[in-house]
């Protein structure tokens, strides 16, 4: 069931979407409200916002804007338009206790603490810079003059710094991402027994078939003057679509504890500093040069690219490792991606599949509570914050004017509720995943006792024909400061947004 109808628009596309601006490696995030929509409409309607072109050579900087409900509420967007996106858009981030309570945004990561996304700090629109060295100060004075205080009132401005693709805990960052189906090739139909890289795009833009052969639910509006600009719903004859070609876009401040961090692996691993990378890897789930803790496969996994060193670092599944010997189920990455085909927990493969269907197969109480990966995929596009700090300095006495560093986390999903949060919730915070018991991810775990009184932060190592080592009392090291979730649309929709219709 390929997606046959149409190809990309790209020119209607974000750039975000396809490009992670690596080559930009200066950015920031405006979090602003809307002080007068009139102004803020008149703002935007001069934004340069950059589309998924390919432009050879490559731009020097870039520009985004994504919304909230509120934001577009604000904005006066006609209410028919807002109630079509999803329920968790439109409750917001901070919006609902009982999920609050599922992402483990409890406790001292509660909203009450956060220092924007909630009440009068929540965030309305975002407006995304991203220039090339030296040039973030230049693109910020040339947008921010123009009726930008009579439109918006600032909350913050989320700053990033460049870490050399590497994470505030000294890992290689971004080095795992799905790919998105931009040929719309491919064909979902069936079950799929093997990992595979490649995702529906629909998983990613709206408008577009996503894993289940389906468009996911997204705006869809009566054709009239304000929305005839608006590309053709493909799965409604006649009618607009406010949806495609635009994603939701999630936004976590993620503070990391990176002292706290090395210490306690000091503390467990012993004094040499081997020892420590080693256990470190553990917790992870990657060394920190990014290597996999698994082998590299020699048969390829449709879609971990072409570049070399992306191979290496992608090609392997944790279908050797049935007991967590090498990878322990609860590491970061094999809680983030269990990297399984939709027979969880059972090896792939035609000679194992006929055996399960012949009735051998090992029986499992570890599938139930993993699930397809492919459902569930996440692209991100986050960058660090705060000056680095190397493993050997995080051990020495910190400074009384320590700083604050850590992760803007931003990951683009067409569904929430399915894709975020089901990973947050189901995977990362759950203390059940894999058949484990007594913790949650252990880097972002909020090590709060769940209901009944269970503890959440110990982390299981297995031993290949051992004892499992368990690791306890592991301390909270990332930290929620702010989270929203936005729609991030197409040019075509931001248009609508600003009611370029109805001019
Ligand atoms: C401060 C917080 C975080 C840190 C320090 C962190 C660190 C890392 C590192 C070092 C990797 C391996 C390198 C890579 O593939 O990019 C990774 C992978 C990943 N992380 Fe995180 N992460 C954080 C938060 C999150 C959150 C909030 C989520 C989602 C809820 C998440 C989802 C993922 C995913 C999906 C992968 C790729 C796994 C794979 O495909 O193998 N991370 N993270």
């Amino acid at each position: 069931m390929n997606d046959t109808r149409g190809s990309i628009d790209y020119a209607d596309v974000q750039g975000l979407v396809r490009f992670g601006y690596k080559h930009m490696t200066e950015g920031c995030y405006y979090v602003l409200r809307i002080r007068d929509a009139a102004a803020a409409r008149s703002w935007l309607a001069g934004a340069p916002i950059a589309s998924a072109l390919e432009i050879k050579p490559p731009p020097p900087t870039a520009v985004q804007v994504a919304f909230t409900a509120e934001g577009l509420r604000a904005l006066g967007v006609p209410a028919r338009a807002v109630e079509g996106f999803s329920t968790e858009f439109l409750t917001g981030a901070a919006g609902d206790e009982n999920r609050l309570r599922r992402l483990g945004d409890v406790g001292s990561d509660a909203p009450s603490q956060w220092e924007w996304g909630a009440g009068a700090r929540a965030a309305h629109v975002m407006v995304m810079l991203f220039a090339e060295p030296g040039r973030l100060e230049g693109l910020r004075q040339s947008l921010l003059g123009q009726g930008w205080n009579a439109a918006f009132e600032e909350v913050c401005c989320l700053d990033t710094s460049d870490l050399g693709g590497f994470e505030q805990f000294g890992f290689m960052d971004g080095v795992s991402q799905p790919q998105p189906d931009w040929d719309l090739a491919r064909n979902v139909v069936g079950d799929k027994v093997t990992y595979e890289n490649v995702v529906a795009l629909g998983e990613f833009l709206l408008g577009y078939k996503n894993e289940y052969g389906k468009y996911t639910e997204r705006p869809v509006l009566a054709a009239d003057a304000a929305s005839a600009a608006l590309a053709d719903a493909q799965d409604a004859p006649g009618k607009k679509d406010l949806g495609r070609n635009g994603t939701y876009l999630v936004m976590r401040s993620l503070r990391q504890d990176v002292r706290g961090f090395w210490r306690y692996v000091q503390s467990q691993a012993g004094g040499q500093s081997d020892d420590q990378d080693a256990l470190a890897a553990l917790l992870v789930g990657r060394k920190r040069a990014g290597d996999p803790l698994l082998p590299i496969r020699e048969r390829s996994i449709p879609g971990v690219g072409t570049d070399p060193e992306h191979v290496r670092l992608n090609q392997y599944t944790y279908d050797g490792d049935p007991q967590g010997a090498r990878c322990p189920f609860g590491a970061h990455v094999r809680r983030a991606n269990p990297r399984n085909a939709d027979y969880v927990d059972r090896p792939s493969g035609l000679i194992a599949r006929v055996g399960e269907m012949l009735g051998f197969a090992r029986k499992s109480f570890r599938g139930d509570v993993i699930s397809s990966v492919r459902f569930h995929r996440l692209l991100r596009r986050g960058r660090e914050y705060g000056p680095k700090l190397t493993p050997a300095d995080a051990l020495l006495p910190a400074p009384p004017d320590d700083a604050e560093r850590g992760l803007r986390f931003l990951c683009l999903n067409a569904n929430i509720s399915r894709q975020f949060e089901f990973v947050q919730n189901a995977w990362m915070m759950s203390s059940k995943f894999n058949g484990m018991t007594g913790e949650s991810d252990p880097l972002l775990g909020n090590r709060l006792p769940i209901a009944g009184g269970l503890s959440t932060d110990a982390f299981t190592i297995p031993r290949d024909g051992g004892v499992a080592r368990c690791l306890r009392s592991m301390p909270h090291f990332v930290a929620v400061r702010g989270a929203a979730y936005f729609f991030l649309p197409s040019l075509r929709a931001f248009g609508y947004f600003i009611g370029k219709g109805n001019a």
